[in-house]
């Protein structure tokens, strides 16, 4: 079974999409671990109530982004995860991660990348203009939203809408979408660019 750890910082309403899958048995995978940069994330609560392990890494006691990334990969490791999925992590991960966990390191972004990538995407996408937006998964390299894509979908962007708006119709996609990409990953279907992506290591 595919073992994951979730990093997350917010809500964790990503999270808990995943976890709904696993449980309801659309996603053959298993959360091993939650891990958050912030006390007070609510998506530590979502993991127990679940009965995940969690822990809090603060990165304020890391001299380094480097440094935190480390003990990052320490805890990762002794949980045993093959797939790092970040969900709502608002960190920027070094090549210290994706060196120890090749092409098993997945994002979520609230817009269609290229488009709009770095903070505040739905804002972005707002004051741009644009008429459709969505969400991205990616697989994640050492550019900010740059990685190879894996997963997109789209929603309309109304006239009248606000960020909070907007926000709300894109995060239902990433529900949907965030869970389908794992799956591709569990069953060793991923392709970029219409090519396989060879998984290592293997679990
Ligand atoms: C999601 O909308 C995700 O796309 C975004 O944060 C939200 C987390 O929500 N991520 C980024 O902006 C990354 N730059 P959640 O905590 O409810 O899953």
């Amino acid at each position: 079974l595919l073992k994951i750890g979730v990093l997350v910082s917010g809500n964790g309403s990503n999270l808990q999409a995943i976890i709904d899958r696993i449980e309801d048995g659309t996603l053959q995978a298993k959360v091993v671990c939650v891990i958050s940069n912030k006390a007070d994330a609510f998506a530590l609560e979502r993991a127990k109530r679940h009965g995940i392990p969690t822990h809090i890494l603060d990165h304020r006691a890391h001299a380094s982004r480097e440094a935190y990334d480390v003990a990052l990969v320490d805890l990762l490791r002794s949980h045993g995860v093959r797939l790092v999925v970040l969900a709502g992590f608002m960190r920027i991960v070094t090549r210290v991660i994706l060196e120890a966990f090749p092409n098993a390191v997945m994002n979520i972004h609230p817009a269609l990348l290229p488009a709009f990538p770095g903070l505040h995407a739905q804002k972005q996408a707002l004051t741009y203009g644009v008429k459709v937006s969505g969400c991205t998964v990616h697989l994640v390299d050492e550019g900010t939203d740059t990685g190879p894509i894996i997963m997109q979908a789209t929603v309309p962007v109304h006239d009248d809408d606000s960020e909070d708006s907007l926000s709300a119709r894109i995060q239902k996609e990433e529900h949907r979408a965030y869970p389908e990409a794992i799956r591709l990953f569990a069953e060793r279907r991923l392709t970029i660019n219409g090519r396989k992506v060879i998984i290592e290591p293997s679990y």
